[in-house]
């Protein structure tokens, strides 16, 4: 399959554009679209065959369920049932925006997208294209992160290509995604309401509408994941191998640098991420810099990785964030990256 890719405009999106992709997903093909977290990869929720293109594209287990995707608060009432006054009071409060809430599934969202279970997972992303796709498509749209599964999510459309060049019909192109990190996942069906995946809405946030949200750290192995979706241990992995160091500053900074010296001495290549402040202590090694706060480094997270895989390094040394606001997030995704491999310095 040739790979078509357009560019839109992402405030005002060309209604041509959005035309030619939304025929896409009508005739229940696959395209790959930006929303505010990172890209989707995007097919009718309502049609199974399109569905399972998305898991066959992404090489992704029929056991990991999808999130459904809508362009206004009231499509919610078609996609979900029983849907509790939180669900609307939160939808209130941060949609458009990066928050998926866990709901009773409705008879019209196939089994397939979730996975088989008896829930759904929805979100309305804050990003102009992509609601402009999903209205014009006049159906809610199931879309995964558009890349290969246990790989980065995608931020640009470079890494929509890495992974699925010639598996999707066509990528719609508005630039870097602004949060860099995917959505928060939240479970309204249990009690308390518990996050599954931390993300760009902070537990702080979801706690001042919600005081009782509720959340467990808590990483799975492959093949251990049926019961409980969305955990996977090994996600979000560079190829390389990923050691993340908690700690005290500079107790953790004199740690990394003896690591690099003695995996140079052992012929292994080393690549850092690093925040701005750290860069300077770092000489002869290959580093990606984060940036200086958190909303910055969640925006170049998924980049940094890829960026490393590209420079063919064999260990990419982390200092850990604050796990505080996005900061929690950015640990999740770089503990899944480090496969656990946590390394407290004292
Ligand atoms: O920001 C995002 O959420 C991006 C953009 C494209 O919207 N999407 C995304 O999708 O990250 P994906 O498939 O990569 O991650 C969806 C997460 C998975 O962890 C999945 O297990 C969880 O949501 N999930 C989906 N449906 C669920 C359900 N019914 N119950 C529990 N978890 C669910
Ligand atoms: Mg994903």
């Amino acid at each position: 399959m040739d790979t078509r890719i357009l560019s839109v405009d992402k405030t005002e999106p060309e209604s041509s554009v959005i035309e030619t992709a939304a025929m896409v997903i009508r005739r229940g093909g696959l395209v790959a679209f930006p929303t505010e977290t990172v890209y989707g990869l995007g097919a009718d929720a309502t049609s199974p065959a399109a569905v399972a293109k998305i898991f066959a594209a992404k090489q992704r287990p029929t056991s990991d369920p999808l999130i459904v995707h809508i362009a206004d608060p009231k499509e919610l009432d078609a996609v979900a049932t029983n849907i509790p006054p939180l669900a609307h009071q939160l939808a209130g409060a941060f949609w458009p925006g990066p928050l998926t809430l866990v709901l009773e599934r409705s008879n019209r969202i196939p089994p397939t997208v979730s996975a088989g279970l008896d829930t759904v997972a929805v979100r309305l992303p804050a990003h102009e294209v992509a609601v402009a796709l999903i209205r014009a498509a006049r159906t809610p749209i199931a879309a995964p992160s558009a890349n290969l599964f246990a790989r980065p999510s995608p931020t640009q459309v470079k890494h929509v290509q890495q992974d699925l060049a010639g598996r999707v019909e066509l990528i719609l192109d508005s630039g870097p995604t602004h949060v860099g990190l995917e959505s928060t996942v939240l479970d309204l069906t249990v009690d308390p309401p518990a996050v599954l995946r931390p993300g760009g809405v902070t537990l702080e946030a979801l706690r001042q509408l919600a005081p009782n949200v509720g959340y467990a750290a808590r990483h799975i192995a492959v093949g251990e994941a049926t019961s409980s979706p969305g955990m996977l241990l090994k996600h979000y992995s560079p190829r390389a191998e990923v050691r993340l160091f908690v700690g005290d500053r500079d107790a953790v900074l004199s740690h990394m640098a003896e690591q690099v010296r003695d995996l140079t001495a052992e012929d292994r290549k080393v690549g850092l991420m690093v925040v701005s402040e750290d860069s300077g202590h770092f000489a002869d090694v290959s580093y990606v810099d984060l940036g200086s706060d958190l909303d910055e480094v969640g925006r170049n997270l998924f980049d940094g990785m890829r960026r490393l895989d590209d420079l063919d390094v064999d260990v990419v040394l982390v200092r850990a964030p604050e796990r505080e606001g996005v900061g929690e997030a950015i640990w999740d995704r770089l503990y899944r990256a480090a496969e656990g491999r946590v390394i407290e310095v004292s």
